[in-house]
């Protein structure tokens, strides 16, 4: 049966604007600061590959199923999925899927805007001319002096917090589409003129060939690359999910999913491309951690033509990036608390907002007086810190399982008739949808789980 149920929250007015919020929602530091500098923690080649057949093979079939709930519920995910549970007869407890989602989505952002501080610390470094042809250990030096400093990461933490909580209590819709419209084109420009700078190095090749010649890869190595396919695409947490509440019923999800993928992707191996050279010319190490941007693009800005102009503009787009990101991290939380509690925007984002930042702190001092506090999980993780714990469990373990509910009950729990009418595709289109959903995304899922726990081993 068709559902006619609306969004109180309103609607995009149209397919494009959906297209820009979710490719915001899902370009962000994850393509520019983390893929980067998780492939080279990871190895490169292996890692980059692992990271693309996920992306294809569980990532959009999983962008659709997450939309197509969305747009099926159009409530914020907690209560799109108990009503969609009780309207195919299945157990109110899938409500906890919301749930878990809402949760992974504070967790995130307590650390995402932590790192987005950094990203807008740098446009004013940038900005002051101070990597004016700087050298290496100039570079490590700023940075070691910005994460070491934590009253100064507080400060960039809350002003980005401050940031995200002023759009998202005016409504997610105002503003977003001529940002992204605009913005992200530019970060591309900018991004590609980071790319040409490489290509001078003498060491582009030796970026390539890191980025996408085979090598090995650990277990966690497989973990983290799925982890980030969802990550990157901002899967798993209902951010997709919310944002699909608000897609006009006509429009083409499938071929929505695939643009979003496609710039998504192409965003992050852009970077990796960007970055890799320099870190080869310069001497560094590929997997210096999450330090890696931060430590290798000044450098870059630092000796190219007009690069405190272009570098600045860079870290400013960046931080945009992020916020689009952050938005969508706390979107899922809003639209509950005012559905559920009848609060205003206004409120529910101050209440969020207070929340998130507090346990951002925790972030704030991983790098520098809590840096020494690890612990390891058997099987799961060793000598991890807060900040490290935090991404683990967020995005290599919250996120894939959060996936793989929302495949089980796209496929196995929706009825056929349900599926087929909201996803409103060609016969055969949905055919592959189907299957990957049905098997691929939960075996592959679980494949990987249990491979990390060494219960099998691949
Ligand atoms: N996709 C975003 C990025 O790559 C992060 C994100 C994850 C946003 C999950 C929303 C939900 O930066």
């Amino acid at each position: 049966m068709t559902s006619t149920r609306k969004s109180i929250h309103g609607q995009w007015s149209n397919r494009i604007v959906f297209i820009l919020a979710a490719t915001g929602s899902a370009v962000g530091l994850g393509n520019i600061w983390k893929f980067p500098y998780i492939a080279g923690e990871n190895g490169g080649g292996t890692f980059v590959l692992v990271y693309l057949v996920c992306i294809a093979l569980i990532g959009i079939p999983i962008m659709m199923a997450e939309t197509m709930i969305g747009r099926r519920g159009r409530q914020s995910p907690i209560n799109t999925m108990s009503t969609l549970a009780r309207e195919e007869g299945r157990s109110p407890g899938w409500v906890m899927l919301g749930w878990m989602g809402v949760v992974a989505g504070f967790l995130i952002l307590s650390y995402y805007s932590v790192i987005a501080g950094w990203a807008l610390s740098y446009v004013f470094r940038t900005g002051s001319g101070a990597f004016l042809g700087v050298t290496t250990d100039g570079v490590n030096h700023i940075f070691t002096e910005l994460v070491t400093d934590p009253e100064r990461l507080l400060a960039w933490h809350t002003i980005f917090m401050v940031m995200t909580m002023i759009v998202v209590a005016r409504g997610v819709k105002h503003g977003l589409e001529k940002a992204v419209r605009f913005l992200m084109p530019a970060l591309l420009a900018l991004l590609l003129m980071t790319v040409a700078y490489s290509m001078t190095t003498g060491h582009f090749m030796e970026g390539v060939e890191f980025l996408f010649t085979p090598g090995t890869i650990s277990g966690q190595g497989v973990l983290i690359a799925m982890g980030h396919a969802f990550f990157t695409l901002s899967l798993g947490m209902g951010a997709i999910m919310v944002y699909g509440s608000y897609l006009p019923r006509h429009t083409s999800i499938t071929q929505a999913s695939i643009i979003i993928a496609i710039a998504d992707t192409g965003v992050a191996l852009l970077a990796g491309m960007a970055i890799f050279p320099i870190v080869f010319a310069n001497g560094l190490e590929p997997g210096v951690g999450p330090g890696l941007i931060f430590k290798t693009l000044p450098i870059a800005f630092g000796h190219m033509e007009a690069g405190t102009m272009i570098g600045t503009a860079f870290f400013i787009l960046l931080s945009f990036a992020a916020w689009t990101s952050a938005i969508s991290l706390i979107e899922p939380a809003v639209a509950w608390l005012v559905e559920n509690r009848g609060m205003n925007r206004i409120y529910a984002s101050v209440w969020i907002g207070i929340f998130t930042w507090v346990l951002g702190i925790g972030s704030v001092l991983s790098f520098n007086l809590w840096s020494e506090h690890t612990w390891s999980v058997p099987f799961l993780f060793e000598n991890k810190n807060f900040f490290d714990t935090l991404d683990f469990i967020t995005a290599n373990l919250m996120l894939p399982l959060g996936g793989l509910f929302i495949a089980i009950f796209a496929a196995w729990l929706m009825s056929e008739n349900s599926t087929r009418d909201e996803l409103n595709t060609n016969k055969f289109i949905f055919r592959i949808w189907h299957f990957l959903v049905k098997y691929i995304t939960p075996i592959a899922v679980i494949i990987v789980f249990l491979n990390v726990i060494g219960v099998i081993s691949l």
